[in-house]
């Protein structure tokens, strides 16, 4: 038997949509396999009754097709289904990174960042690696559109607050302007290169100020109960920067490692202010 852990991630960090993410220090999933002569699933942990056990309906089946290594699977989950903490990409990650030793393939992290999209893609209709990314290489990612991916080690103060609220990614897709005007998209890039560039210093005022996003976050955040309640609490509780953590509900925030306790309360106030129960995560870039 093999076991592999991979963590809870959040996508898109506000001006990079669909290119960036960041691996978490926790919540993760654990995927345990064993050779079989045909794949069965078993999935235990947090939201497991949400989750197909059908090997055609589940990411770990599609990954399993992908590297042709049949095997018993059992996912222990630990990020929650529908949370915008990438769990699905967690699974797939973890199953990825199992099967490849279970049946020796030889691939590295870099090569299982495409089977582990594919496997994404075949459930979910759409590949996105910017959660399977930071799900194998950890630290902060840059996924390109030629299916490569960077990956950068940062030092930062993350709190990943998860209402009850349920948002499917396909309204949080819907909502995505088709188009941007020339000084948003200046903004953005703008945004999104004073974001890369405070990863690579670990810098929480620059990451924070780099979240900013005026294109895809404000139509999503009208999709989740009290995002602005939270978000301005979060910001007096000290955070750096708050944004939707990949495509919702969950709400990340930025901050110094001193302030995450009281940014995390703050959090889960603001949502309870809005009548909402929600968790926080305080955590790290993993
Ligand atoms: N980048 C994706 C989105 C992540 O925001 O829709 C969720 O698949």
């Amino acid at each position: 038997m093999v076991t592999a852990r991979a963590p809870a991630t959040s996508a898109n960090l506000g001006s990079g949509f669909d290119t960036f993410g960041v691996a978490l220090s926790h919540p993760a999933d654990t995927v345990s396999v064993e050779r079989a002569a045909e794949t069965t699933i078993e999935v235990t942990g947090a939201g497991a009754e949400f989750i197909p056990t059908d090997p055609e309906k589940n990411v770990v089946g599609a990954v399993a097709d992908a590297l042709e290594a049949p095997a018993h699977i059992h996912i222990d989950k630990g990020v929650r289904p529908s949370s915008g903490l990438g769990s699905s990409a967690a699974s797939a990650a973890a199953a990825a990174v199992a099967l490849n030793e279970l049946y020796d393939r030889g691939y590295s992290r870099h090569d299982l960042v495409s089977v582990a999209a594919e496997g994404e893609a075949v459930v979910s209709g759409e590949a996105h690696a910017d959660n399977v990314a930071p799900a194998l290489l950890g630290g902060f990612t840059i996924v390109r559109s030629d299916d490569g991916a960077t990956s950068v080690d940062a030092d930062l103060s993350l709190v990943a607050c998860l209402p009850e609220v349920v948002v499917s990614t396909r309204d949080a897709r819907e909502v995505v302007p088709d188009s941007v005007s020339m000084a948003d998209h200046v903004e953005t890039v703008g945004n999104a290169a004073t974001l890369t560039a405070g990863m690579c210093r670990s810098d929480p005022e620059l990451v924070g100020r780099g979240l900013d996003d005026p294109v895809v976050t404000p139509a999503r955040a009208k999709l989740i109960t009290g995002y602005a309640d939270v978000r301005e609490a979060a910001l007096a509780a000290g955070a750096t920067g708050v944004t939707v953590s990949g495509a919702g509900p969950s709400v990340l925030a930025v901050c110094r490692p001193d302030d995450r306790r009281s940014v995390a309360a703050a959090m889960v106030e603001g949502f309870a202010d809005a009548g909402v129960g929600a968790r926080a995560y305080q955590t790290a870039v993993g």
